[in-house]
């Protein structure tokens, strides 16, 4: 059984999917672990009614990335739970090389935005000032540049005339709860493979 863990600052309604489908039987691993920078952050409370180790790490500085220091304890604490797959779940700091070469090729993110389009925060008020029609979000690997790496799935969804950034917000976390699953058990599966930036299955 593949060991997960999952990282996340605040409220934690993607960690919730992925608790409710390891649970249900449709992510076939074993959730090991749920770190944030964030002692107050939510999602920590629900690992804890799973019973899932919830650990806070103390992010040591204001910084949006995590210093080197920082990274290594993450590292450490996921290494010593043989983590395969580290799922960002509206985690709130980038991640640098020491997290990242660690984890090569083994950490994804949700982003709620169709990607490349709206990287960064607060894009569905980005989406709807742009005036797209589609927005929706998407997973994709992690790497250096952020919102950036290989896409693995994406789902779109159609604006309204009267969404507010709310409500567009709600029917895209609808989809992001679908998507992420998906992409882990695409990852999961093996049967995948990158060719340039493009997430090819092989299955
Ligand atoms: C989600 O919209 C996710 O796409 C973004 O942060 C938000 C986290 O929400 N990265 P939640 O904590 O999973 O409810």
């Amino acid at each position: 059984m593949k060991h997960i863990a999952v990282l996340a600052s605040g409220r934690g309604t993607n960690l919730q999917a992925i608790i409710d489908n390891i649970e249900n039987g449709t992510i076939p691993a074993k959730l090991v672990c749920v770190i944030s920078d964030n002692k107050e952050a939510p999602a920590l409370e629900r690992a804890r009614r799973h019973n899932i180790e919830a650990l806070y790490i103390d992010p040591g500085s204001k910084k949006t990335w995590l210093i080197p220091e920082v990274e290594e304890k993450y590292v450490k604490v996921l290494k010593d739970r043989n983590v395969d797959l580290v799922c960002l779940a509206g985690f709130m700091r980038v991640l640098k090389k020491t997290f990242l070469s660690a984890f090569k090729g083994r950490i994804l993110n949700i982003h709620p935005a169709l990607l490349p389009a709206f990287p960064g925060l607060d894009v569905q008020r980005k989406a709807l000032e742009y005036g797209v029609k589609f927005s929706g979000c998407t997973v994709h690997f992690v790497t250096e540049d952020v919102d950036a790496g290989p896409i693995i799935t994406q789902a779109a969804v159609p604006v309204l005339d009267d969404d507010t950034p709310e409500t567009l917000a709600r029917r895209i976390l609808k989809e992001e709860h679908r998507i992420y699953t998906e992409a882990i058990n695409i990852v999961l599966s093996g049967k995948y493979k990158i060719i340039g930036r493009r997430v090819i299955r092989t299955d």
